[in-house]
């Protein structure tokens, strides 16, 4: 286990001489990884990539080159690219004359997590630089689905997830936020499937396969993004949109109707949209995350598509990443609140426009409680638990995250109180505006925060506790409070339902989804069987929408309430959002009898899984195999 991947030095490469002539070369020296990658940002950055990629169903690979025009800024005569799992094939070198040769280079050791650097050796006059690569069936950032995980049932699929570090496993690349760079693309894909990018899009199926993709605006490695499958599109607006399958699509579009509302709001925060277009992508349900704010083309778990409108501020949260992440961007990972924490406080600024503040309320309820359960799980003492956040080589994937988010979204809020709110959104406009593409620290934004809010009144600064909030655990005394009658009511039915009152006579009316969570996560555990199942007839929670039986497992597990079980291996069997299905064989790892259900279970399961919901699962299911 990597316990300090920024100390870490590759040991000495053996050199891999392509050209025939004797004559001696000069060793390439081994890269240090900073920050989970090889590159050296402020030595040679790439600036531009341009990608032809073949992709094989059958075989699960993806064939072709990824050729990279050079920023090379101190003159550096090799340039290091990370790769996780590639097989490289060949490196070829372009001039400024455009001659072309091959290129030296080395592929060097693997370091896990990090993979192996591939170092070239370039000249002065080098511009581009080809490399010719396949990808293998250990691509983590990578996910094929079988027909039958797919809506249709007829058709393969197959998506990338990039961010944290896996870009690499698809694209050799400078796989660091501190380097954007703008992209082409040519893909080819089988007959009848729809390839898709964080790039200008498609709207129909090409017949012959091939597809051409150009994204104009520089972004990080973690935001490259591929999806191919049968897919359709449909227009939510002007310059919105969504994609999915054709037995999702409608159903999307209708759940997603208010895209341009939600543009409009943002756009009110954070200045014009500078991507040209904002389509979503509604995926199978294996996919590990939520959202994913790929730019132009947010993917999204489909969850989302739960009949009442009710968890469409994920999409206000993917949406917002356009500003904060996709053009504020953290320049290392430590610095992910400055990503997740913006992003969740215009979300919420979102979701008050649209639904009202009552709602953006209840969404930061519903997000406390999160951060509540997590915390109780890593100790409220954590570093974890402060906003900046010590990486130290852990995988990203598996650091704690809730403070990025939910801490941050309390600690703008504050901001937001101290100043007024027309003070802090000119703040938060300039911000964005002046930081436009570029990457952020959190000791810049404490500085720009000081210079352009505080001006120097240091007692100002330090009465808002502002440095306990970033680098602290917990939360500090000056948090805002934050309250919902519609949740008081949700509470008051709670009560009556301990009170004995029956499932049928409790007052339920109107309510959407998010406050039956608040019921649900609320409920005493243990519950007699005579009362799930009297909730159960009453309400159907075995069928409800993903969200609804999130919150509902858990009381069924902790009953070991037999009726339920069906439902409970089905959502395993079929759900993948690990945000989703963690937290479940969490609660089934908690007695050995569950454990054991949860390990049969997740034999099935597991197959189905992203990597990265297989690596969260595998460390509850199998702790003892953490240590090896
Ligand atoms: N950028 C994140 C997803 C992510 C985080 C991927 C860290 C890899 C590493 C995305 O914007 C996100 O936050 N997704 C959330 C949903 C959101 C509404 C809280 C998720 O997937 O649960
Ligand atoms: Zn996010």
């Amino acid at each position: 286990m990597i316990r300090n991947a920024a100390a870490i030095l590759v040991p000495v490469l053996a050199l891999v001489s392509l050209s025939s002539c004797a004559k001696k070369e000069a060793a390439i020296t081994p890269p240090t990884v900073e920050n989970y990658s090889y590159a050296k940002p402020a030595e040679v950055a790439v600036s531009h990539m341009d990608i032809d990629l073949d992709v094989d169903f059958d075989n699960h690979v993806l064939t072709g080159s990824a050729s990279f025009l050079l920023d090379n800024k101190a003159k550096s005569n090799v340039i290091h690219f990370d790769t996780w799992a590639l097989n490289i094939r060949d490196v070829v070198l372009e001039d400024d004359q455009g001659n072309e040769k091959k290129a030296r280079f080395v592929v060097g050791d693997s370091l896990e997590l990090i993979g192996r650097p591939l170092s070239v050796v370039i000249e002065p006059n080098t511009r581009r630089v080809t490399v010719h690569y396949r990808t293998t069936a250990a691509a983590r950032g990578v996910q094929w689905l079988t027909p039958e995980q797919t809506a249709g049932k007829q058709h393969p699929y197959m998506y990338t997830q990039s961010e944290a570090i896996h870009a690499r496993s698809w694209v050799p690349c400078q796989d660091t936020p501190a380097i954007r760079f703008t992209y082409t693309a040519n893909v080819h894909v089988p007959g009848g499937l729809m390839a898709l990018m964080s790039a200008e899009n498609p709207r129909a199926v090409a017949a012959d396969g091939n597809y051409r993709f150009e994204m104009k605006q520089p972004v990080p490695s973690y935001l490259l993004a591929l999806a191919v499958g049968n897919i359709q599109y449909r227009a939510t607006g002007p310059r919105t949109g969504v994609y999915s399958e054709p037995e999702m699509v409608d159903k999307a579009k209708w759940e997603l109707a208010d895209l341009e509302k939600m543009m409009e709001a943002a756009e009110k925060l954070g200045g014009p949209y500078r991507w040209g277009q904002y389509d979503v992508l509604v995926l199978p349900p294996s996919f590990p995350l939520g959202g994913m704010e790929n730019p132009r083309l947010t993917f999204a778990t489909p969850i989302i598509v739960a009949g009442d409108r009710s968890l469409v501020s994920l999409i206000a949260h993917e949406m917002a990443h356009s500003w904060s992440g996709n053009l504020v961007t953290n320049a290392t990972w430590n610095d992910f609140w400055l990503n997740e924490g913006f992003t969740t406080y215009v979300e919420r600024r979102i979701d008050e426009v649209l639904y009202g503040r009552e709602y953006a309320d209840m969404q930061t309820m519903l997000g406390i409680r999160d951060l509540n359960e997590e915390w109780d799980e890593i100790g409220k003492d954590s570093q974890d638990c402060a906003l900046y956040t010590e990486y130290n080589g852990r995988n990203p994937d598996e650091v704690p995250t809730m403070a990025a988010y939910e801490k941050a979204n309390l600690f703008l809020t504050m901001m937001e109180d101290s100043l007024g709110r027309g003070n802090w959104d000119k703040f938060l406009r300039q911000y964005f505006d002046s930081h436009a593409f570029q990457t952020m620290t959190t000791k810049h934004f404490i500085r720009y925060l000081k210079d352009n809010v505080f001006a120097e009144d240091s007692t100002r600064y330090d009465a808002l506790k502002i440095d306990e909030w970033i680098y602290k655990p917990g939360i500090p005394s000056n948090a805002p409070r934050v309250a919902s009658k519609r949740f008081d009511q949700v509470d008051m039915q709670i009560a009556a339902f301990k009170q004995g009152v029956s499932a049928k006579g409790l007052n339920t009316k109107g309510w959407v989804t998010i406050e039956w969570q608040r019921f649900l996560d609320n409920l005493p555990r243990p519950l007699p069987a005579a009362r799930l199942q009297d909730l159960d007839t009453a309400y159907d929670f075995s069928h409800a929408n993903a969200a609804i039986q999130r919150s509902w497992l858990p009381s069924v597990i902790a009953a070991k309430w037999e009726p339920g079980y069906p439902a409970l291996e089905n959502y395993l069997m079929t759900i993948g959002r690990r945000f989703f299905v963690r937290p479940i064989y969490m609660d089934l790892a908690k007695t050995p009898e569950g454990l054991e259900w949860a390990r049969g279970v997740y034999k099935k399961a597991r197959p189905g899984y992203h990597p990265m919901t297989q690596t969260g699962i595998d460390l509850v299911l199998y702790p003892e195999k953490k240590a090896e």
